[in-house]
């Protein structure tokens, strides 16, 4: 069988070829037979274009051609010309191509799912058949996309000085927060490698190798609980520059995104986008990803309501914490009392014992959950803070951790929002979240950990706080947010032995478990390492919010489900008897 050798892609072909011999080669969409005419819809990853068979071709081509059935695989040979009956919805549908030949390279079998855009299957089916999926053309489409993204990446970060480096996949296990994925030595029987959750310590090391700059996109290993946003194996555009503070990093980037949207999307985005304070984001936002499309900012209670008759705020109150509340000014009326119930269960998943609301209607007397608390004077208090208007429903949470009041908070914030309709995808929302504390205190051991990862600077004028008011110290770091979403983050590293040392002792490292997890990384520091700082983007997040998806399972070719399976190939699976035995491994149980 011969190839036909491609002139033109399906979905290219306008008025302008009409007349024009072309050769194409795709998939039959779907085939139609009016008698002495069959039609064809042929398609690529470019589009559809509709090809028609009739009394002109031979007799034998007239015969293939009614063989066609959904997804056979062709090549034909025909003329470009205007279409009779045009269709305004496919952009090649002023033309059709009257066939001359037709080679079949392969037959298929009905396929287990439409290849179109917008088939409401099950994700599972889409993920078992991907191959499949991948054929509909927005799936293509955001493939290619996907790859602009990166083409664009490259160019620019080349331009500005930075050379790509790959870094081991095979890495030693030194946990950054999310569990490793780990993979057994056969050489080294008992020991493992792990995947690496980021090139950070790499990168780290490239500076001190004297890279200056480095880039890389990064393939990354996580075995955390996944979301709709998260993967357990995903990829980075990971940067890192010699030589810089905050405001180089941020600087640099910010043109980079300038570009993205300006060559990907069309759309002019202001710089520099705006700095909040990771306190300011907490208090205003109650979240350090912000989305600040919209109202509904947060109002701290505390205050107003510590003297109050109702015991959960007091109790709250005496034990440290908080009392604040959103309101949701002029749509009351969209949420019924069965919601605000709903409400109570989404809060309760972040930690809240409940939900307090007060419903100030169109015309008429609030009503609230608290009101027999509350006398009137301390409920028109209440009502000032949030400048409550009618048809308002504020609704307020309390609790000895702010942490929790915040994290409530922030997702009703953005979950009403979201249910209102009032989140645009085609609206960009950037910022940087900065000034971020650099450890986080565990609500039930009191344990600190790294917010970012231990290698981020303290604020310099904050390091004697290390030893006494570890919680107070702020870190370098920086979170770029794109329409709440945390899609990048980055930080000022350390750069000095000693500072590193007291970072792991405030984190409760000995110096013999430091040694043992980064002693490699501390003895690189020993020999000479510039000052430097960077950042990782999360690709297939940023890609997400480009195209608008929901999900980052539509901008990868294979993801995972949310059991963390490769459905098509049937992974994870169990090892063979004798690669376990050659690794030395026992599976118990
Ligand atoms: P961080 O852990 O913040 O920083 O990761 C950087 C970005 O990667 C994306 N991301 C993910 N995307 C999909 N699935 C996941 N499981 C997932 N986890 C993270 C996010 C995030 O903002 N080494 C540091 C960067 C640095 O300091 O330079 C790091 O990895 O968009």
């Amino acid at each position: 069988m011969s190839i036909v050798k491609r002139t033109h892609m399906c979905g290219q072909l306008r008025m302008e070829d009409a007349g024009k011999e072309v050769r194409l080669n795709g998939w039959v969409q779907k085939r139609r037979n009016l008698g002495g005419l069959i039609f064809c819809d042929l398609r690529d990853k470019t589009g559809i274009v509709q090809v028609v068979f009739d009394d002109t071709v031979a007799e034998d081509v007239f015969q293939k051609a009614d063989t066609l059935r959904s997804e056979y695989v062709v090549g034909i040979c025909g003329t470009v010309r205007e279409r009779e009956a045009k269709n305004k919805d496919l952009p090649t549908g002023d033309v059709e191509i009257a066939a001359t030949d037709l080679v079949i390279y392969s037959a298929a079998e009905t396929p287990p799912i439409y290849i179109k855009d917008d088939d409401n299957v099950s994700e599972d089916l889409r993920l078992k058949y991907r191959y499949l999926d991948l054929r509909k053309n927005k799936m293509q489409r955001n493939l290619t996309f996907r790859h602009n993204v990166c083409i664009l990446a490259r160019n620019f970060f080349a331009e500005e000085g930075f050379t790509e480096v790959e870094t081991p996949m095979l890495v030693k296990p030194t946990p950054e927060g999310a569990r490793d994925y780990l993979v057994p030595s056969r050489v080294n029987q008992g020991s493992f490698y792990a995947l690496p959750q980021s090139p950070q310590l790499f990168k780290q090391i490239l500076m001190a190798s004297g890279t200056d700059r480095y880039f890389q996109i990064a393939k990354c290993f996580r075995d955390e609980d996944l979301r709709a946003d998260r993967q357990p194996e995903f990829t980075q555009i990971d940067l890192e520059m010699s030589f810089v503070e905050e405001d180089d990093v941020i600087d640099i980037q910010e043109r980079f995104i300038k570009k993205l949207f300006k060559e990907l999307k069309g759309i002019d985005v202001q710089t520099p986008f705006p700095r909040y304070p990771y306190d300011e984001a907490m208090e205003r936002f109650g979240s350090d990803k912000p989305d600040t499309r919209f109202g509904f900012e947060l109002k701290n209670l505390t205050e107003t309501v510590k003297n109050c008759n109702f015991k959960v705020f007091t109790d709250a109150i005496e034990a440290g914490g908080s009392v604040r509340g959103i309101c949701i000014n002029g749509y009351a009326d969209k949420f019924s009392r069965k919601d605000v119930d709903k409400m109570q269960d989404a809060v309760k998943a972040y930690g809240a014992k409940g939900l307090a609301w007060v419903r100030v209607p169109a015309e008429g007397d609030i009503t609230a959950s608290i009101g027999k608390f509350f006398s009137k004077e301390e409920m028109d208090a209440i009502l000032a803070v949030f400048d409550a208007k009618p048809n308002d429903l504020i609704l307020i949470v309390s609790d000895k951790h702010d942490k929790v009041v915040f994290d409530s908070l922030g997702f009703l914030r953005r979950d009403l929002a979201d249910k209102l309709g009032l989140l645009k995808d085609d609206e960009y929302d950037l910022l940087w979240v900065v000034d971020f504390p650099l450890f986080e205190k565990d609500l039930e051991t009191g344990a600190l950990s790294a917010m970012h990862h231990p290698f981020t600077s303290p604020k310099l004028d904050q390091v004697e706080l290390l030893e006494t008011a570890p919680e107070k110290v702020k870190a370098r770091a920086y979170d770029i947010v794109l329409n709440g979403v945390e899609m990048g983050g980055g930080s000022i590293r350390i750069h000095d032995s000693q500072l590193q040392k007291k970072m792991f002792h405030a984190l409760g490292l000995s110096d013999e478990e430091a040694q043992l997890k980064f002693g490699f990384l501390l003895e690189a520091f020993r020999y000479g390492v510039p000052p430097h700082g960077g950042l990782a983007y999360g690709l297939d997040r940023m890609v997400m919010l480009l195209l608008g998806e929901k999900s980052i399972r539509e901008v990868m070719a294979f993801p995972k489900n949310q059991n963390a399976q490769d459905i098509m190939c049937e992974a994870p699976a169990p090892a063979g008897e004798g690669q376990l035995e050659e690794l030395g491994i026992d599976i118990r149980g």
